[in-house]
C-alpha cells in the first residue's frame, strides 16, 4: 500500500514538470514515441529519473520493463544523477539568443563546476542541454526537474543558494516540486 502511494505520488509529481509535459506533447502518438521522450528527458535532465519512468509507462501505455530495457540497451541513457542538483541549461536557439551563454558563466563561477562536470563533492552537475520545449520562457534553466525560466545572471546566485539549501537540510532530489513554469 505504501508503495502504491509513493509510485502514486512519483507520477504525480512527474506528471507536473515543463519538461516532461513538453516531451509527452511532442511525441505521444507518434512513431517510436518512447525512445524520442527519453531522449528529450535525457537531455534535459542528464539522466532520466524512476518518477518519469513510472510517468511515461502510464502516459505513454508502454510496461515500466520496456522503459527499462530501452534505458539499460542504450549506454546513452543514465539512470543516475551525475550530481545531487543537475543544473541544465537551455542553449537551444531562444535561449541562446536571450542570453543563456551569461547564465552558464554565472553558474561555473557560482558552482565551481565546469560545463559538463561536477564539483568534488558531487553537490553539482552542470551541463548545457538542446531545447527543452519551453522557450517562451527563454532563457531556461532546469534543475532536478525544477524549472526557472526568463532568467538573468543575476537570479544564478539565488538559485545556486536554493539548491545548496536543499541539501544541506538533506531533502532529496525526488522530493523537490517544480514552481517556476506557471505557463
Ligand atoms: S531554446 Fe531553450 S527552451 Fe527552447
Amino acid at each position: 500500500m505504501a508503495n502504491t502511494i509513493s509510485i502514486r505520488r512519483a507520477i504525480a509529481k512527474a506528471s507536473t514538470e515543463p519538461d516532461v509535459i513538453a516531451a509527452v506533447r511532442k511525441w505521444k502518438n507518434k512513431r517510436g514515441s518512447l525512445i524520442m521522450v527519453l531522449h528529450e528527458i535525457q537531455n534535459a535532465r542528464g539522466y532520466v529519473p524512476r518518477d518519469v519512468s513510472l510517468y511515461l509507462a502510464e502516459e505513454l501505455e508502454v510496461p515500466l520493463a520496456r522503459i527499462y530495457e530501452a534505458l539499460t540497451f542504450y549506454h546513452y541513457f543514465k539512470l543516475e544523477a551525475p550530481g545531487k542538483a543537475v543544473i541544465s541549461v537551455c542553449t537551444g536557439t531562444a535561449c541562446y539568443l536571450k542570453g543563456s551563454p551569461a547564465l552558464v558563466d554565472e553558474f561555473v563561477k557560482e558552482t565551481g563546476a565546469e560545463v559538463g562536470s561536477s564539483t568534488p563533492d558531487k553537490l553539482f552537475h552542470l551541463q548545457c542541454v538542446r531545447c527543452v520545449g519551453c522557450c517562451g520562457l527563454a532563457p531556461v534553466v532546469n534543475v532536478n526537474g525544477k524549472t526557472y525560466g526568463k532568467l538573468t545572471p543575476a537570479d544564478i546566485k539565488k538559485i545556486v543558494h536554493e539548491w545548496r539549501e536543499r541539501f544541506a537540510g538533506e531533502i532529496a532530489p525526488e522530493e523537490a516540486h517544480p514552481i517556476a513554469d506557471e505557463s
